[in-house]
């Protein structure tokens, strides 16, 4: 397949989508494996999804994919840079939206938007303007520019974040629980955005999500964690097709108070 152009949202500016490569990671804490020889690809302009319990390494995964850890052993490639070398991370755009949004709350939503490039001096407040707006627009949040993140509901803060992110202009957006603590309808509404965004822009993307239908809805291809390993790597149509039942107790859990799993649960 040849590499999608990735569009920038902000300028139009077309180049290469870029990849990501777990090759062989593991992580250790101590006597804790968080990470065990996990690997896969994100193919260039695809929406790839990591799943798993709590505490099964999502959280670790991203941040070695931003350099906020190293590895044990192994490495992780994005655009083909090992991304703990000196250089890489300065030389792709990589956007990460927070669970609970990061805004600043003692600052407008349009200043929330304008912080970072104004932190990073890229360019005059009046191109700065034109970005902000942009993003604003793109996610048709025009209307909340001089309001304060306190005003905004739950679902509105998460776009908002997105709209941060967009203005870093990234090539590779990484979103952890984008519809964590939303409605259905709202949970929809952000999973549309994140494909959308992929669709339009070939943003190469990757989400940490427990949304069932986030990810069977959007996902070209998810993984699935467990206690640091990765157990399934595969489609959507795969995983509906998978007869493993440690993925069918993950995604369709039955109630049973027969024999409740919080009685068997290790402290
Ligand atoms: N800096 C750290 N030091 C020690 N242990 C850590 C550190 N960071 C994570 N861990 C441990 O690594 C394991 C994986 O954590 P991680 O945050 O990646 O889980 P997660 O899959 O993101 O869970 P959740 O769905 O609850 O966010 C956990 O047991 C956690 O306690
Ligand atoms: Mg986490």
């Amino acid at each position: 397949m040849p590499c999608p152009l990735h569009r920038n949202p902000i300028t139009a500016v077309e180049s290469p989508a870029v990849g990501v490569a777990i090759e062989g990671l593991s992580k250790n804490f101590g006597k804790l494996q968080a990470l065990k020889n996990v690997s896969f690809t994100v193919e260039p302009g695809e929406i790839f999804v990591l799943m798993g319990p709590s505490g099964s390494g999502k959280s670790v995964l991203l941040k070695h994919i931003v350099g906020l850890e190293a590895p044990t052993s192994g490495r992780v490639l994005i655009d083909g840079r090992d991304a703990a070398a000196e250089g890489t991370l300065e030389s792709v755009r990589i956007a990460l939206v927070f669970q609970a949004g990061a805004l600043f709350n003692s600052l407008s939503i349009y200043d929330n938007l304008a912080l970072y490039p104004r932190e990073h001096r890229l360019g005059t407040e009046a191109q700065i303007k034109e970005k902000v707006t942009r993003a604003l627009q793109i996610l048709s949040l025009e209307n909340t520019a001089h309001k304060f993140p306190s005003e905004l509901s739950g679902g509105m803060k998460k776009r908002v974040a997105i709209a941060r992110a967009l203005v870093m202009e990234p090539q590779l957006m990484l979103y952890d629980e984008p519809t964590s603590e939303l409605d259905p309808v709202m949970s929809a509404t952000n999973s549309e955005i994140i494909a959308t965004l992929k669709d339009e822009y070939h943003v190469t993307t990757i989400v940490v999500s427990h949304d069932r239908e986030l990810a069977l809805g959007i996902a070209d291809r998810i993984g699935i964690l467990m206690a640091g390993e990765l157990v399934f790597l595969g489609t959507p149509a795969e995983i509906k097709a998978s007869t493993d039942a440690r993925i069918a107790d993950f995604f369709h859990p039955k109630i049973d108070l027969k024999n409740p799993r919080f009685k068997n649960l290790e402290t």
